[in-house]
């Protein structure tokens, strides 16, 4: 079986962040969280994957997976021009999947699970596709399934008024049949041509279209928050770690991962989970966590922050609390005396005083 993952679009939700990248490429504990991605397809058995890149920044994408050999992968890159939906991604894989049985995964969905079995028995099994369905609370984000009897009878995209509240999450088991079925799309509201559509369209046909339940964690990170709350929940699954210097009086519990080279001063407290980069400096009573993550290379002094994600490279010096934010590479927070504050802010910011 071949693998795909889907690294393209705008990300235009998570500007400004996104507007030096693609939205893939953020991270989540530290990790890019396409990477997730590449390993779920890489531990189910796959080791042949086309990334499917479009956007701004996509040739970060290249730079930071190349050849794939590092992730114990092949790695075939396509372009896709203009993001025009997830079914015309996939079609421009025609080639690269030839006649083999594939897996699509859309590279903002978190899974924790392994998805191994379901490969497994997807590829034992006689379906066109087997889709993966999540219960989740908002159904009208995502594209919906109507189950009857064990059977999906329709798949709808982002209904307004949703029959059920199980969504098919982005990560898709498909044969070259739906290459057929995609020629014959039309566009959808959105002006995107939809895998939801096109899995419709093969249930019309065929009906040969399977499920399988995901239980256990899986997040579309379509959101700051979602990308956050998939931070705390990924570091909870990590194995405590400390390569880093402390102070003797620094109590460290749980779930804390301290890279190498990074120093914890006294009087700095750490709640779980936290994961904290290496060559990092924890300074002068700082607060952090829970859920935090700290990218390589940054700098934090006297300042609390909760259910946030600090990139690399970030100088944090203030006593101002922060709680529910991303900070990218190399952003500088100090204090100010008086109550004029000093901003400069790249375009779509957004700022709560
Ligand atoms: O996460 C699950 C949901 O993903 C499904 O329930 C929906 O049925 C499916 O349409 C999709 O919905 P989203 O609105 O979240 O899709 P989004 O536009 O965010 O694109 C999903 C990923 O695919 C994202 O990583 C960007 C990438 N992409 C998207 C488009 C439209 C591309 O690489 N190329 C594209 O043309």
């Amino acid at each position: 079986m071949k693998g795909i993952i889907l690294h393209g679009g705008h990300g235009t939700r998570l500007r400004p962040l996104t507007h030096t990248g693609p939205k893939q490429l953020l991270p989540i504990a530290n990790k890019p969280m396409s990477e997730y991605c590449l390993e779920s397809i890489r531990d189910a058995g796959i080791d042949e994957i086309a990334i499917i890149i479009g956007g701004v920044g996509s040739n970060k994408v290249r730079e930071y997976y190349g050849d794939g050999k590092e992730f114990g992968v092949n790695i075939t890159y396509i372009k896709q021009e203009e993001p025009k939906g997830i079914a015309h991604a996939i079609r421009l894989c025609k080639k690269f999947v030839n006649d083999e049985k594939f897996l699509v995964f859309l590279g903002d969905n978190i899974i924790q699970k392994s998805i191994k079995d379901f490969v497994e028995n997807f590829k034992n099994s006689d379906y066109d596709s087997t889709v993966l369905l999540c219960e989740v609370d908002n159904p009208s984000r995502f594209g919906i399934a109507d189950v009857k009897n064990g059977k999906i009878i329709k798949i709808t995209e982002k209904p307004k008024n949703p029959i059920s509240n199980l969504a098919v999450t982005g990560i898709y088991l498909l044969t070259p049949l739906i290459f057929k079925i995609i020629d014959n799309l039309k566009p959808s509201w959105r002006n995107e041509l939809e895998i939801t559509d096109a899995l419709d369209d093969l249930l019309k046909q065929n009906q040969n279209v399977s499920y399988e339940r995901i239980t256990d964690y899986w997040k579309d990170t379509g959101t700051p928050d979602d990308i956050i709350h998939a931070n705390g929940e990924i570091i909870k699954k990590m194995e405590k770690k400390f390569e880093g210097k402390k102070e003797r009086d620094v109590v460290l519990d749980g779930k804390i991962i301290v890279g190498k080279n990074s120093d914890i001063e006294s009087n700095v407290k750490i709640i779980e989970p936290v994961i904290i980069g290496s060559n990092c400096k924890i300074l002068e009573n700082s607060i952090i966590g829970p859920n935090v993550s700290i990218g390589n290379d940054s700098i934090i002094s006297v300042s609390s922050i909760k259910n946030s994600i600090i990139m690399e490279k970030c100088r944090i010096n203030s006593f101002t609390k922060i709680k529910n934010s991303i900070i990218a590479n190399n952003s500088d927070i100090k204090d100010e005396e008086g109550d004029e504050k000093i901003f400069l802010l790249g375009e779509g910011s957004k700022i709560s005083l």
